[in-house]
């Protein structure tokens, strides 16, 4: 499926409480400098235009959301939807969220880990490129508190099989847990953006939730 053309950001819109550039925060990674109050941290994968973040975090005012998104004008898309709705506790960072994983994020930070319709890289050669790899998966399993779980939706049953197969080959996450589909109130009523194109479209959506164990004793 293609992409639409993204509406301009207003350039009147200050994003600077909810816009930062990944390499700006690789050296020195501090979480009580990016939201008001520390709380729980969730931590989306390739946040697109946002839509997750911006309804979750205004669902949820007792946790903190960090989306990741590689491509800037997707991230500085998703940071004006929070820069609109004057979000206290959700920021978008610009860059690479494996190297955030690698570099950032310490072992048991993390309350969840969100990746909502990854980049499928069809092509066998390319297929290296993929997000839901065995480095990240060991990242995502060392940086869960317990009890703390992963998301994992794709439209590419491929990608589910496969991912699913890595995540039992490689770390020690209960599941994957069942989710079900829940009906749309509204047109916004969705997960992210690629889930409400996929239902609209009449497409199946793969659904996976995965657990950290509680730490033995
Ligand atoms: C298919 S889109 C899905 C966007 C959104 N999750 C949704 O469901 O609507 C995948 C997004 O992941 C981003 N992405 C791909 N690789 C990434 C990476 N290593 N770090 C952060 N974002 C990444 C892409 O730029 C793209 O916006």
């Amino acid at each position: 499926m293609g992409r639409r053309a993204l509406r301009k950001v207003d350039p009147n819109l200050d994003l600077t409480r909810h816009f930062r550039e990944a390499e700006d925060l690789l050296a020195s990674f501090s979480r009580a400098t990016l939201f008001e109050c520390d709380a729980p941290l969730e931590v989306e994968v390739g946040s697109g235009k946002g839509l997750f973040l911006a309804q979750v975090s205004a669902e949820n005012p007792g946790r903190n959301f960090l989306g990741s998104e590689i491509a800037r004008k997707y991230a500085r898309y998703a940071a004006a939807r929070l820069a609109k709705q004057h979000s206290a506790n959700a920021i978008v960072i610009c860059g690479d969220a494996l190297a955030l994983f690698q570099r950032c994020f310490t072992d048991a930070s993390l309350a969840a880990v969100h990746v909502y319709f990854p980049d499928p890289w069809w092509k066998k050669r390319h297929k290296k490129r993929r997000v839901m790899n065995e480095q990240f998966l060991r990242d995502v399993e060392r940086t869960l508190v317990s009890g703390g779980r992963l998301h994992f939706w794709t439209d590419v049953e491929e990608y589910f099989q496969t991912t699913l197969a890595l995540v039992r080959a490689t770390v020690n996450l209960a599941g994957p847990l069942v989710v079900a589909e829940q009906p749309a109130e509204h047109d916004l009523d969705y997960r992210t953006h690629f889930e409400r194109r996929t239902r609209k479209s009449e497409l199946p959506v793969y659904r996976a939730e995965f657990e950290k164990r509680q730490t033995q004793r």
